[in-house]
């Protein structure tokens, strides 16, 4: 099975604060991965930007080969990318 989502170096500034700075991965198809980190270190942000509520400010967002850094989170939903509050 191939990669489906990757990221290459996505960041996020709120004004001055990184809130997520220069973060790589891939998740390949079928693979379940967790997120683990103390309060405040960008998790939210990160699942943020995957799912389009946000956008990264630096670096690129792939899924599927596709690019969705910019797709607006309805466009990515109809592709297959949701996620839960
Ligand atoms: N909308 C926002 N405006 C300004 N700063 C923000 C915003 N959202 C998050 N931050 C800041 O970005 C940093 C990362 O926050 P984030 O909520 O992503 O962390 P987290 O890992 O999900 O934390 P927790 O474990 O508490 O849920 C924190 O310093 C937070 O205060
Ligand atoms: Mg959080």
């Amino acid at each position: 099975m191939g990669v489906l989502l990757q990221a290459e170096g996505i960041g996020k500034k709120f004004g001055a604060l990184a809130a997520v700075d220069g973060v790589s991965f891939t998740v390949e198809e079928g693979h379940v991965h967790s997120v683990i980190g103390p309060n405040g270190a960008g998790k939210t942000t990160l699942f943020n930007m995957i799912s389009g509520l946000i956008h990264a400010n630096s670096g690129a967002l792939t899924f599927g080969g596709q690019t969705i850094t910019t797709m607006p989170a309805f466009r990515r939903a109809a592709i297959g990318i949701s996620r839960t509050f």
